[in-house]
C-alpha cells in the first residue's frame, strides 16, 4: 500500500513586532510567538545596537521558553558611504539576504520555528520583510513566514502626545528626515518624520507649522515637546543634542502639522 505523500517539512519564521521601546508594549500575540521559538535570529546593529539588544534580551527573558531558544547572531553589514545611496542600500541588503539564508539553512532544522524580533512594527522603515521575501524568492531554503504586528513609534508618538495623527478626513504623510530636506510635497499639511539624524524640521521654521516631537519613547529617557515650530525648534535641537551626548545616540520622531491660517 502506498503511503500518502507528506508535504516536505519546512522551517517556520516568525517576524515579530516587539513595540518601539518598552517591553510592556508587546502584544499577547507577540509574546505567544516568542514563547514558540526554537531559534532567535539576532541582528547586530552596530552603534546603538546595545540598547536595542538589551530590550530584546529582556523580552526573551520575560516571554521566551525554558530552556532558552538558541540565539544566532547575524552581523549587520554597513552602508558604504562611498557609493550612491540606492546602490549602497541594495548591496547592504544583499549581504543580509545571504546571512539570513545561511542562518535559516544551517542553524534551523526542518520543522523548527525561528523568529526575528523587529523594533516597533515590521511594516515601517524596516527591511526585514524585504529581505525575507528575497530569501523566499531565491528558493535555496524552504521557509514559511508569518508577520506579527507590533506597536510602532508612530503610534507611541500619538499616544504620548494624546493626539490623533490625522485631522478629520485628512491625510498624513510619512517620511524621513532626508526627504523632508527636499521640502514637503505640494498639498501635504501633516507629516510624520522618522529617521532624522539632522533635525530637518529646522528647515521649516517660519513656514507656519506646529510640531509634536518625541525621543526615546517608551524608555526611561523619553522626551516630549509640542508647540508652534517657531517657538520650540531651538529647545528641541538643544534637548536632542543633550540626549545624544548623554546616551551616545537618540531615536526621535515627530508630527509636523501646518497651522490653519486665521
Ligand atoms: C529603522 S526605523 C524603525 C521604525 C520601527 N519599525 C517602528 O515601527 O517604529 C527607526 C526610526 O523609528 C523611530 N523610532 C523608533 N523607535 C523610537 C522610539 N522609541 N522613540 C522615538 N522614535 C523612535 C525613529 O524615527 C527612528 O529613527
Amino acid at each position: 500500500m502506498t503511503q500518502p505523500a507528506r508535504p516536505p517539512p519546512v522551517r517556520r519564521l516568525l517576524v515579530i513586532g516587539i513595540g518601539a521601546g518598552d517591553p510592556a508594549l508587546m502584544t499577547m500575540q507577540a509574546a505567544e510567538a516568542v514563547a514558540a521559538l526554537d531559534v532567535v535570529l539576532l541582528v547586530d546593529k552596530g552603534e546603538h545596537g546595545q540598547d536595542l539588544a538589551d530590550v530584546r534580551q529582556e523580552i526573551l527573558r520575560r516571554h521566551g521558553r525554558r530552556p532558552p531558544a538558541r540565539s544566532i547572531e547575524l552581523r549587520d553589514g554597513t552602508r558604504d558611504p562611498a557609493l550612491a545611496y540606492d546602490e549602497a542600500v541594495a548591496r547592504w541588503h544583499g549581504e543580509r539576504v545571504v546571512a539570513f539564508e545561511r542562518a535559516l539553512r544551517d542553524e534551523v532544522a526542518d520543522g523548527e520555528t525561528a523568529g526575528i524580533l523587529v523594533w516597533g512594527d515590521p511594516s515601517l522603515y524596516d527591511s526585514t520583510l524585504r529581505i525575507v521575501d528575497q530569501v523566499v524568492e531565491r528558493g535555496n531554503v524552504d521557509v514559511q513566514h508569518t508577520v506579527i504586528p507590533g506597536v510602532s513609534s508612530l503610534q507611541l508618538l500619538a499616544a504620548r502626545h494624546r493626539i490623533p495623527l490625522n485631522r478629520i478626513g485628512r491625510a498624513v504623510h510619512i517620511t524621513t528626515g532626508r526627504l523632508l530636506r527636499q521640502g514637503l510635497p505640494p498639498g501635504v499639511d501633516d507629516a510624520v518624520v522618522m529617521l532624522d539624524a539632522a533635525v530637518s524640521f529646522t528647515t521649516l521654521v517660519g513656514e507656519g507649522f506646529e510640531i509634536f516631537w518625541g525621543a526615546s519613547l517608551g524608555t526611561p529617557d523619553e522626551l516630549l515637546v509640542a508647540g508652534p515650530l517657531d517657538d520650540v525648534a531651538d529647545q528641541i535641537v538643544a534637548l536632542r543634542a543633550q540626549a545624544r551626548a548623554r546616551l551616545g545616540w537618540v531615536f526621535d520622531i515627530y508630527l509636523l502639522r501646518r497651522l490653519e491660517r486665521a
